[in-house]
C-alpha cells in the first residue's frame, strides 16, 4: 500500500523524463488547449486500407490530438465531412464529396491545408502529401498556432532523400549514435520497428526517400537473403509513412558478386546481370526509389577501370531501373586521392568539374548527378561547387551531412542550417543571369525534370537517434529546407524548439542563442579563413592535426609553410580552380580584393601577415578566432545551467555532460591550432596570449612518482607539448606540485586524454582533500570516433568548481592504468573567476 503510493506520487509530480527517441513528435499537452474551439468532433480518412499513407494519416491525427489536446477523436472511413477533419487525396476527396477547388495547384507531394471551417481539410496531391499534410496541422496545433489558415504547400523539389552510410555488419561510417537500426551481421534485422519509426520521423519533415546502405557498399547487399529482407521487411514497414527504399551499389558487384569475369558497364553480359537484379530486387520492392552509386572514388571500383566514362556507367544502372520508373544517382565525389603536392597547379577541388564537364548532355534522363555542397567535402567552410553551374543538361541534386563528420561529430553543437543556406544562396552567376543553387538543384535554373536533395544522417540504434538531443534539430532543419530553403534558419530553429522542448522562453531564449552561435564559433577554433576544418584528415576527423592535411595525396592542403599559407586556386598563377566558376564569381575570386574574407586561404596563397579586409593579419586572425571561439563554447555551459528544472532531467543532464565536453574540448582545438601556426611562423600573439598560460600547471613538471613524461604527437595537442603517462600499464602513477597560486576559491581543471581500449580512475586532491574522482570512459558516453593515442581527439578536460586552495598546498592527481590507456594527463589549471584557460 505504502509502495503503491510513493509510486504514484513520483508518478504524478515530476515532468516524464525523455529519452528523445519521440524527436519533434512528442505530441505533448499544450497549455493552451482549452483555447482551441473549433476542433471538428471526428477524423475521416479517405482511405481504409492498412498500408497507406491516408490511413497512417488518420492514425496519427488521433494520436496526436489526443497527446496535444487530451481529446479523443474517432477515425472514421468515409463518412459525412461536416465537422470532422478530413485526410485524404484530392482524388478520393473529389469522389467522396465532388469540388476540389484547389487540386490544380497542388503538385506531387503537396497539401492542401485548411482549418477555416468547421471541417479541416488535409487534402494531399498524392497519399504522401495527405500524410504530409497531416503531420503539418499536428504540428501546428502542438505550437498552439491556432488561428485560422487556408493554404496549398508545394516541394521546392521532387527528390529529398535521406542517405544513411551503414554497413552490412552494422557499423556505420561516420555514425555517432551506436550501431545500425537496418543491418546486423551481414543481413537485414529482423526487427524493423525502429525503421518503422524512423520512417515515421522522415514522413513528418516530408523526406520521401531513404537509402540504406554505405556509398561504400558491399555486394553482399544483393544476397537472396538481404533481398527477401529489403522487400519482406525494409520497405513494407516504410511504404504506409510514403518513404521509398533505396540502395548503394557497388560496381564491381557483377564480378565480386555475380561471377562474372568482369564488371565492364559496356559489356552485355555485365548489362545482362544488372538488369536480371534489378528485376530480382524490383519484384520484392515495386516501388523502390532506385540506386545510389558511389564509382571511382577514394579506391572504389567503377566505369574508368575499363577506360569507359562515368556515364557509361551510370546509365548502364540507368537502363536497369527504368522500366520500373526508377531513378539513378550517382555521386559528383570522383576525385584522385594521389595527387602529388609539389605540382603548385595540382587541386582536387578540380576535380569534379574535370570529370563531369564533358559528360554533360550524355547522361540518361532519369540520371541525377548528386553533388557535394563545396568542392572538397564537407569542410567548415567552404564555396559552393563549381559543378552545380557546369552541368545545365544534366538534373543534379545537393549533398549535405546532417552527421557532422567535420563539425564536432555531434560532441560539439554545430547548428547546421546557416551553413546550408549560404550555400543554396549562393548566386553563381551562369550567364550572367541568377543562378542560385537552390534553384539550380530544384531543376528550375535549367529546366530539369529531376533535382533535388541528398542529407547523410546516420542515425543508429541510441534512443536520440544521432547521439545528441540538441543535434536533431540539424535533421528537421533539413527537412524543412528541401521543402522550402527560402525559410530562415532561426524560425526553422524556433518551431522545432516548441515540439521538441514546449513553450518556456527562457529555453527558446537559451537554445536559439547557443544554436545560432554555434557554426560561427566552430569555425573560430577549428579552421578560419576558408583553410577548411583543420581536424586530422588522416585519421578519426574530430580533433586538430593542422599538420595532416599536407604531405600526403588526399589535396585537401593549406600548403602552409613558415611564411605563407592558403591555396593558390587563381587562374593566372594557381590551380585554376577559381576559373571553373561563371566569369562573373570566377573574377570576383581570382583577386584577393574581391575574395570574401572568409574564403581568402581556399583561393588564395598570402603571408601571414597579409592584412584583411578588417585589418588584421591573418596570423593574428586565427589567433583572436580561435581565443573568441573557444570562449564562446564555454559560455554555452551556464547558458545550458540557467534551464536546469526546465526541461526534463534526462536530457538536460545529456546535454549538459556534452556541452561541458565541448567547452574544454574547444580549449583543446584553440590551443593546438594557435601552437602550431605560432611555432611554424614564429610570429608573436599581439596580445601575448598563445603559449603563455600564467595558470596551468604542466604535468611533465610535477613531482613524478609512477609517471613519465610522453612527447605527445601531435605535438600541438599537448600544452608544452608533452603530457605524461605511467610508467608501465600496471603502475599507479602519482602526480603532485605545490600551489604557488594565492589563497582562494578557483576552478580545478585537469587536462587529460580518453582513449578507446582502456578505462584509467584518477583522483585529484589539494592538501589531504579529495576534490574528485572519474573514470576515463568518455568512449562509452560520447560517440565521436575514438582514439587510441594521445592526441587532439582524445583530449579532453574535467572542471571541478569552486575548489578552495590555501597558497603552500599540496596539489596531487593519482591515476590508476587500465588497458592500453596510461592515465595520461597533460596539465592542471587553476582557474580564478571569470578566467578561461
Ligand atoms: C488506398 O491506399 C492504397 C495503399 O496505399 C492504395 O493502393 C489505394 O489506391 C488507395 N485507395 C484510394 C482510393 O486512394
Ligand atoms: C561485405 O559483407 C560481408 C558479409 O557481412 C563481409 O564478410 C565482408 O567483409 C564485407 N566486405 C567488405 C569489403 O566490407
Ligand atoms: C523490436 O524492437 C523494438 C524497439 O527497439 C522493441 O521494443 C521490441 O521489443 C522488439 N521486438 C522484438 C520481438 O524483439
Ligand atoms: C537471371 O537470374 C536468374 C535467377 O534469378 C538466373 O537463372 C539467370 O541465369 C539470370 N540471367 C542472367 C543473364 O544473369
Ligand atoms: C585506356 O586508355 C588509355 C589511353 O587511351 C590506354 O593507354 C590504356 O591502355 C587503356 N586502358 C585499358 C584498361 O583499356
Ligand atoms: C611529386 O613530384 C615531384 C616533382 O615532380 C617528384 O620529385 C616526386 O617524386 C613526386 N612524388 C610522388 C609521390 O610521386
Ligand atoms: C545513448 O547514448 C547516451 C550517451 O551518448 C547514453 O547515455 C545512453 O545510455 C544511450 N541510450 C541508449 C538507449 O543507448
Ligand atoms: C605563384 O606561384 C608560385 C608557384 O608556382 C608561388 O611560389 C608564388 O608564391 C605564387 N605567387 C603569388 C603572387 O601568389
Ligand atoms: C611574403 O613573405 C616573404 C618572406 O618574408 C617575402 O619575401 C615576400 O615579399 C612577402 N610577400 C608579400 C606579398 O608581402
Ligand atoms: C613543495 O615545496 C617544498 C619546500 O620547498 C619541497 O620540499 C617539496 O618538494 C615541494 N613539493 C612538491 C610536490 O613539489
Ligand atoms: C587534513 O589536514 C588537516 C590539517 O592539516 C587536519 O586537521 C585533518 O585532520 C586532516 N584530515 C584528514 C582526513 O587527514
Ligand atoms: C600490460 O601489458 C602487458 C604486455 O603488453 C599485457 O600482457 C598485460 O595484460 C597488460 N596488463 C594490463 C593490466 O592491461
Amino acid at each position: 500500500m505504502r509502495f503503491l503510493f510513493v509510486l504514484l506520487s513520483v508518478a504524478c509530480c515530476h515532468v516524464a523524463a525523455e529519452d528523445g527517441s519521440q524527436a519533434w513528435l512528442r505530441y505533448a499537452p499544450v497549455p493552451k488547449a482549452s483555447e482551441y474551439h473549433s476542433l471538428p468532433a471526428s477524423i475521416v480518412a479517405l482511405n481504409n486500407t492498412k498500408t497507406s499513407p491516408v490511413y497512417v494519416a488518420g492514425q496519427e491525427l488521433e494520436k496526436g490530438i489526443k497527446g496535444i489536446l487530451g481529446k479523443q477523436l474517432g477515425v472514421d472511413g468515409t463518412s459525412k465531412a461536416s465537422s470532422s477533419i478530413v485526410v485524404g487525396t484530392a482524388e478520393a476527396y473529389k469522389k467522396a464529396y465532388g469540388e476540389f477547388e484547389e487540386a490544380d495547384e497542388l503538385e506531387p507531394d503537396g497539401f492542401f491545408l485548411s482549418t477555416e471551417g468547421s471541417t479541416v481539410l488535409i487534402i494531399g496531391q498524392n497519399e504522401r502529401g495527405a500524410l504530409y499534410g497531416a503531420f503539418e496541422y499536428l504540428s501546428r496545433i502542438a505550437q498552439q498556432k491556432f488561428s485560422p489558415v487556408s493554404y496549398v504547400s508545394n516541394p521546392h523539389a521532387p527528390i529529398r532523400w535521406s542517405n544513411e552510410w551503414n554497413n552490412m555488419d552494422g557499423s556505420i561510417e561516420r555514425g555517432y549514435s551506436g550501431p545500425s537500426i537496418f543491418f546486423r551481421n551481414g543481413f537485414v534485422v529482423d526487427n524493423v520497428t525502429r525503421a518503422a519509426e524512423y520512417a515515421r520521423l522522415l514522413a513528418s519533415i516530408r523526406i520521401n526517400g531513404i537509402v540504406i546502405n554505405n556509398v561504400n557498399a558491399n555486394a553482399t547487399l544483393l544476397s537472396e537473403r538481404n533481398i527477401e529482407g529489403l522487400g519482406s521487411r525494409l520497405a513494407d514497414a516504410m511504404r504506409p509513412y510514403g518513404v521509398q527504399l533505396g540502395i548503394s551499389l557497388n560496381f564491381a558487384s557483377p564480378k565480386d558478386f555475380g561471377g562474372l569475369s568482369t564488371f565492364d558497364p559496356l559489356d552485355p553480359a555485365v548489362d545482362a546481370w544488372w538488369a536480371n537484379i534489378t528485376n530480382k530486387i524490383y519484384a520484392r520492392v515495386p516501388d523502390m526509389s532506385g540506386y545510389l552509386v558511389k564509382a571511382n572514388s577514394e579506391g572504389q571500383p567503377g566505369p574508368l577501370t575499363y577506360n569507359r566514362t562515368l556515364a557509361d556507367g551510370a546509365n548502364m544502372f540507368a537502363r536497369a531501373v527504368k522500366p520500373h520508373g526508377g531513378i539513378v544517382m550517382f555521386r559528383a565525389f570522383v576525385y584522385d586521392n594521389h595527387i602529388n603536392e609539389s605540382n603548385w597547379k595540382n587541386d582536387r577541388a578540380n576535380a569534379a568539374v574535370d570529370f563531369f564537364k564533358d559528360l554533360d548532355g550524355k547522361f540518361d534522363e532519369n540520371v541525377v548527378v548528386q553533388i557535394k555542397y563545396g568542392p572538397i567535402d564537407f569542410q567548415v567552410r567552404e564555396p559552393a561547387s563549381p559543378l552545380f553551374s557546369t552541368l545545365r543538361k544534366t538534373s543534379t541534386s545537393i549533398e549535405l551531412q546532417i552527421t557532422p563528420e567535420y563539425l564536432g561529430q555531434n560532441c560539439h553543437l554545430v547548428y547546421l542550417a546557416p551553413l546550408w543556406k549560404e550555400i543554396l544562396n549562393s548566386d553563381l552567376r551562369a550567364d550572367d543571369k541568377p543562378s542560385k543553387v537552390k534553384d539550380i538543384v530544384s531543376g528550375q535554373r535549367f529546366s530539369r525534370p529531376l533535382g533535388g536533395w541528398a542529407g547523410v544522417v546516420n542515425v543508429g540504434t541510441n534512443s536520440s537517434w544521432l547521439g545528441s538531443h540538441l543535434a536533431m534539430s540539424n535533421l528537421y532543419a533539413y527537412g524543412a529546407l528541401a521543402w522550402d530553403p527560402s525559410l530562415e534558419s532561426e524560425d526553422i530553429l524556433g518551431d522545432w524548439i516548441r515540439l521538441t522542448f514546449g513553450f518556456d522562453a527562457r529555453v527558446m531564449e537559451v537554445i536559439t542563442e547557443m544554436s545560432m552561435k554555434s557554426w560561427p564559433a566552430y569555425e573560430n577554433y577549428s579552421g578560419n579563413l576558408g583553410i577548411q576544418t583543420l581536424t586530422d584528415i588522416l585519421y578519426t576527423h574530430f580533433g586538430p592535426n593542422p599538420a595532416s592535411q599536407d604531405g600526403n595525396g588526399w589535396g585537401q592542403w593549406t600548403r602552409a609553410d613558415k611564411f605563407s599559407i592558403g591555396m593558390d586556386r587563381t587562374v593566372k598563377n594557381g590551380t585554376g580552380n577559381a576559373g571553373q566558376y561563371p566569369p562573373e564569381v570566377a573574377a570576383r575570386y581570382e583577386e584577393i580584393e574581391t575574395t570574401p574574407d572568409n574564403l581568402l586561404l581556399w583561393f588564395h596563397h598570402v603571408n601571414y601577415t597579409q592584412k584583411l579586409k578588417s585589418g588584421k593579419s591573418v596570423i593574428q586572425h586565427f589567433y583572436d578566432a580561435h581565443y573568441e571561439g573557444a570562449a564562446t563554447a564555454q559560455t554555452f555551459v551556464p547558458l545550458w545551467e540557467s534551464l536546469q528544472g526546465r526541461i526534463d532531467d534526462e536530457r538536460y543532464n545529456d546535454v549538459h555532460f556534452r556541452q561541458v565536453f565541448q567547452a574544454g574540448h574547444a580549449l583543446v582545438w584553440r590551443d593546438a591550432i594557435n601552437q602550431f601556426y605560432h611555432n611554424l611562423s614564429e610570429i608573436p600573439d599581439d596580445h601575448e596570449r598563445v603559449g603563455n598560460h600564467p595558470y596551468r600547471i604542466e604535468a611533465e613538471k610535477m613531482s613524478l612518482n609512477g609517471y613519465k613524461p610522453y612527447k605527445v604527437s601531435p605535438f600541438h595537442t599537448a600544452s608544452g607539448y608533452t603530457a605524461i603517462v605511467t610508467t608501465t600499464n600496471a603502475t599507479v602513477g602519482t602526480a603532485s606540485a605545490n600551489i604557488t597560486f594565492a589563497s582562494g576559491t578557483y576552478d580545478l581543471a585537469v587536462n587529460y586524454y580518453d582513449l578507446i581500449g582502456g578505462k584509467a580512475q584518477y583522483s585529484v586532491s589539494v592538501g589531504n582533500r579529495t576534490v574528485g574522482t572519474w573514470t576515463g570512459d568518455l568512449e562509452d558516453k560520447l560517440g565521436h570516433a575514438p582514439s587510441i593515442y594521445l592526441d587532439g581527439h582524445s583530449a579532453t578536460r574535467i572542471t571541478f568548481r569552486g575548489v578552495k586552495v590555501a597558497k603552500g598546498e599540496t596539489v596531487t592527481i593519482v591515476g590508476r592504468p587500465n588497458g592500453i590507456e596510461p592515465a595520461p594527463i597533460d596539465y592542471v589549471s587553476f582557474l580564478p573567476s571569470g578566467i578561461v584557460d
